[in-house]
Formats: C-alpha cells, structure tokens, sequence
C-alpha cells in the first residue's frame, strides 16, 4: 500500500517552478532514499509535502487523502513528521523543551505527552540525561537526534528526513541511520534525502536520482549502487 504518492507536480516559490514534473510514492515500511546534485529540488521536494512549496499542478496523496497545497499547521493532522535541513532545533531551549514542542498543537494530555518522550529516550538513549542541557551545549550528532526525536513526538506514520547527517562525522552518521532503521522497524516509512549516497542506498528499499527537478532514474537501492551510470554521475565514480 502507498503511503505517499507524489504526482507530476510542478511548483516552487512565487510563480518559479522548481519542481518540474516530480513523481514518487513511499509505501508503508519503506525506507526511500532521495539523492542529487545541490539545488537538484530535494529540499522544495520535502517542503512541497508539508505544505511550504506553491504547486502550480500535479497531486500530492497521504494514504487516501489528498494533501495537494495543504496548510502547513493541517500537517500534524496527518501523522507526517517532518525534519528539515537547517533551523531543526531551538538552540536556547532545553532537549526536553524540544520534544515537548514536538507535540505542541496536538492536542495531547500530559501523560502522553511524557510517555511518547519516554519512548524517544529510549531510542535516543545519550539524551536522556542531557534532558535538561540547552540543545546548543549538544554535540552535531545529538542535535540530530533531538531533531528527529521532536518529529517523532506526534507518533508520525511517515517520517521525512532532510539530510539528516550532514556535517557528521562517519561515527556519527553511522549512529544516525541505525537509529533510522531502527525507526523504521517500530513500523515508521522514511522518506529521506542524502549526500551520504552510497551508504544511503546500501539500505534503502528504493531510492529516486533527482536532477533539475524531476527524477531522473529510480529504483532499488542495491541496484542504483551497481549501476556504473549512476555511480560516475552521483556516486563519485
Ligand atoms: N525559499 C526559496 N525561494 C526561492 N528559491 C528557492 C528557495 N529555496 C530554494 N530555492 C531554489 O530552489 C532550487 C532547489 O533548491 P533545493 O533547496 O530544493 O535544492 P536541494 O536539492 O535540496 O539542494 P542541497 O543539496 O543544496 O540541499 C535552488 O535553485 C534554490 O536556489
Ligand atoms: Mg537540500
């Protein structure tokens, strides 16, 4: 069954299209890659899923819903969780300040507030006794970590994750993807871009190549890896 399905979409930002003609679907307990060039669209890819893009045409579907231009603030509603490159943490706040505005909006109780935090400590185990230290005080890695961890806070049925290990060292980056396989067992799709292509692909289900706005070439990670055309174009030979 598919989770998301992105439909020829077209669209950018004030009448711009950066997006030109996107097409790809993430099934339920998948893990997707997206890999590229910069400025290749990965990122208006992710926004135009939460409702930050203007899409000019095309669709965009969340299990039977369409989500086509939905309202940043509806996203909630529809168990997506989303992490983005940059600006993914408040600095100033504390690491459990952060999970808990992961929820904020949810209308949750107290108690479940605190239980879905508990679980993301347990994922997450070096930051439970960081709980109270601002998340600048944090190392890369762990911001990371608090990143996802906040979007996981509404129990996501779909997590997107922007580049989730840029500016990590490979110890780091390792860590990262475990946990994001981890993620994925607890029974999250992942939709993901990364630069970290080889490694990426080496365990994503499927993956898609995005080049000026569409995507160029998909298939399965193993395959995308032994391809010789993909790895002298994206994978540095
Ligand atoms: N808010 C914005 N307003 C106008 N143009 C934008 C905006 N954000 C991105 N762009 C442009 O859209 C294009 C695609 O950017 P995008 O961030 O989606 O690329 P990317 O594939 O994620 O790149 P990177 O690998 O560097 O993260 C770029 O040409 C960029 O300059
Ligand atoms: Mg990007």
């Amino acid at each position: 069954m598919k989770i998301l399905s992105i439909n020829n979409i077209f669209g950018g930002y004030g009448g711009v299209n950066i997006l030109n003609g996107i097409s790809l679907f993430v099934k339920k307990s998948e893990i997707v890659v997206i890999i590229g060039p910069n400025g290749s669209g990965k990122s208006t890819t992710m926004k135009s899923i939460c409702g930050l893009v203007d899409i000019n045409s095309g669709s965009i579907n969340f299990k039977e819903e369409d989500i086509t231009n939905l309202r940043t603030d509806k996203i909630a509603n529809f168990k997506i969780g989303y992490v983005p490159q940059e600006n993914n943490i408040f600095s100033s706040l504390s690491v459990d300040e952060n999970l808990e505005m992961g929820a904020y909006n949810l209308k949750k109780g107290k108690n479940e507030i605190r239980d879905q935090a508990e679980k993301i400590y347990q994922i997450f185990s070096p930051l439970r006794e960081k709980y109270k230290q601002p998340a600048s005080s944090l190392s890369g890695g762990q911001r990371q970590m608090v990143a996802i961890g906040r979007a996981l806070m509404m129990d996501p049925d779909l997590l997107l994750l922007d580049e989730p290990t840029a500016g990590l060292s490979p110890k780091f980056t390792d860590l990262i993807f475990e946990k994001v396989i981890e993620i994925n067992r607890l029974g999250v799709s992942i939709l993901m871009v990364e630069q970290n292509a080889k490694e990426a692909l080496s365990f994503a289900d499927r993956a898609y190549v995005l080049v000026m706005g569409r995507n160029r070439f998909e298939d399965t990670g193993k395959n995308l890896l032994r391809s010789e055309e993909i790895g002298k174009m994206f994978l540095g030979g």
